[in-house]
């Protein structure tokens, strides 16, 4: 069980320390501003006793890199650094002995497929057309009948313009499938790979557990970078880029993990929203580890497209021995209690499907809460990708300023959720009622349960509301993860049936460890112990 950090948002501990480290001559623009305001790697240090409570293997760290900040962190300026707003790499030290000594790994976010225009290589690269690091970059002559006009018309991800930026001084356009200041690295070139292993040989030294690699699909790149089809023009390229050229990238990556006697893992964020192209990205067992499986995210609270997400994880993954993943909430999207519409009730359901279905699950910070997203008005967003409501902070408990730990005068950098002062650790950890109860609950289970957590995985026939799949084992043992829903009753009969979990807490019809009624309340979802079946 995975749980995200975005070191922004998470906790705050050591505002002296940084504000110290942030003076001149730091330059990044916008730095000062923020100063008071970002969470820490000091923070997440001293919140890993929680993350151990709640059960959590391991964390996933989002960016904590020097960054001018453009894209929070996605746009690096030095792979090999801790950037001041979070503190430095001794504190990155303590962090993971701290994580390490608690049984907690810690995976860190690897940023390959592009830099910061801050990064000495593109500063290189762009300083002229003979340059070293030149050909690190994606670099195409402007047409010359018509040299306003990019190179293809690939769109990039964050404001609508094309995917490429003239570079004045030189005179060629550089390809970037997010934001002008993320230039995209050419993985065609063997350098580039080579620099890519250093860093995460750097980490890994330092005692990483493995690396979330952030957007996978873009490494390899047809060289004749065609155009987008006209329908699917509008959509990012960085949506769209799927080439056969990154599976070879991806068998060497994962030989080199594997060279390591720590078994580091590789988990890629593969932001293509079909079930069978993510498959292709596991190999045969020889590419990634892990990849993350966006689909589901995009179904509203309807049975119908989570039972079509969980029949294509079945019908893709598993034929090929691959393991799977759900995440339900990031930093990247609405998270899911909003994205149903605010329904504390469907986020609490949607979290059995997230921890009972077969794979590795990934929580995003504040989710376990029943966080919903902040509101914050256009003219106040920070994020060019319009992601600061997903990114509000975590609430640690009910005072004013939630655990954090904010000098005089500094506002956080994103707000705190709605409903801080009661969905917050302190005040859900002595509630049996609350959503951090039920997460914990649910994911103790998971450690008990080894059906749950290794079991195979059928979708069974149901009636239209119900999403109801089995988990069992070789030898017989069974479980039934039943989730309805609808806004009213429902009768699911299971004959010799016990609750070890239900969505609605003491709410369930027949209360939690009892026999099973046959009857689900309104958008319920309960995970059940049945009678094995006898093994012939
Ligand atoms: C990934 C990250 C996202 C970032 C983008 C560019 O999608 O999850 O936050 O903006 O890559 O690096």
């Amino acid at each position: 069980m995975f749980y995200q950090v975005y070191p922004p948002s998470f906790c705050l501990a050591d505002p002296d320390g940084r504000l110290g480290r942030l003076a001149p001559p730091h330059t990044s623009p916008g730095l000062a501003r923020l100063a008071g305001g970002s969470g820490d790697l000091e923070g997440v240090r001293r919140r890993l006793a929680y993350l151990a409570w709640l059960g959590v293997d391991a964390i996933w760290l989002c960016p904590f890199y020097k960054s001018p900040m453009a894209d929070f962190g996605y746009d690096v300026s030095d792979h090999c650094d801790v950037d001041p707003l979070f503190g430095t790499l001794e504190d990155f030290d303590r962090l993971v002995d701290d994580a390490h000594r608690l049984g907690i790994r810690v995976v860190l976010d690897l940023v390959p497929n592009h830099t910061s225009v801050e990064h000495p290589w593109f500063a290189d690269a762009r300083s002229s057309r003979d340059s070293a690091h030149r050909s690190w970059y994606v670099w195409r002559d402007p047409d010359p009948d018509e040299p306003a006009r990019p190179p293809n018309n690939w769109v990039r991800a964050f404001g609508e313009g094309p995917a490429w930026t003239f570079d004045q001084a030189t005179q060629q356009w550089y390809l970037h499938l997010f934001l002008p200041e993320q230039p995209d690295l050419d993985w065609a070139n063997p350098e580039v790979e080579e620099a890519m292993l250093d860093v995460m040989r750097f980490w890994l030294e330092r005692g990483a557990d493995g690396f979330r690699i952030d957007v996978t699909q873009g490494l390899g790149k047809d060289p004749a970078l065609p155009d987008a089809p006209a329908e699917q023009a509008g959509i990012p390229w960085s949506e769209q880029n799927d080439d056969e050229r990154t599976h070879p990238i991806l068998r060497r990556v994962r030989r080199f993990l594997d060279s390591f006697a720590n078994e580091p893992v590789s988990v890629g964020e593969v932001f293509l929203l079909r079930t069978e192209t993510v498959a292709r990205y596991y190999g045969d067992g020889d590419e990634l580890h892990l990849a993350f499986n966006f689909p589901p995210m995009f179904c509203g609270f309807e049975a119908s497209c989570f039972r079509a997400r969980v029949e294509e994880v079945e019908r893709f993954l598993t034929p090929r021995n691959a393991w799977p993943t759900w995440v339900l909430s990031s930093h990247d999207r609405p998270r899911h209690r909003t994205r149903y519409g605010g329904s504390e009730r469907r986020a609490r359901a949607a979290a059995v499907v997230l921890l009972a279905m077969r794979g590795t699950p990934f929580l995003c910070w504040g989710e376990e809460l029943g966080q919903e997203d902040a509101e914050v008005p256009p003219e106040a967003m920070l994020d060019p990708g319009g992601r600061d409501g997903c990114r509000a902070l975590m609430a640690w408990d009910s005072g004013d300023l939630h655990g954090w730990a904010l000098p005089e005068g500094h506002k956080p950098l994103f707000p705190f959720p709605p409903e801080a002062a009661v969905r917050n650790v302190e005040t859900e950890a002595g509630d049996p009622g609350s959503v951090l109860s039920l997460y914990r609950e649910l994911i103790a289970l998971r450690r008990s349960d080894e059906v749950l957590r290794l079991g195979h995985s059928r979708l069974l026939e149901a009636p239209p509301d119900l999403l109801a799949v089995e988990r069992f084992a070789e030898d017989g043992r069974r479980i039934l993860v039943g989730v309805n829903f609808a806004p009213s009753e429902l009768a699911w009969p299971v004959g010799g049936a016990t609750v070890l979990v239900s969505s609605a807490g003491e709410g369930h019809l027949c209360g939690p460890a009892e026999g099973y009624g046959g009857r689900l309340g309104p958008e319920e979802a309960v995970v059940l112990r049945v009678e094995p079946t006898a093994v012939a």
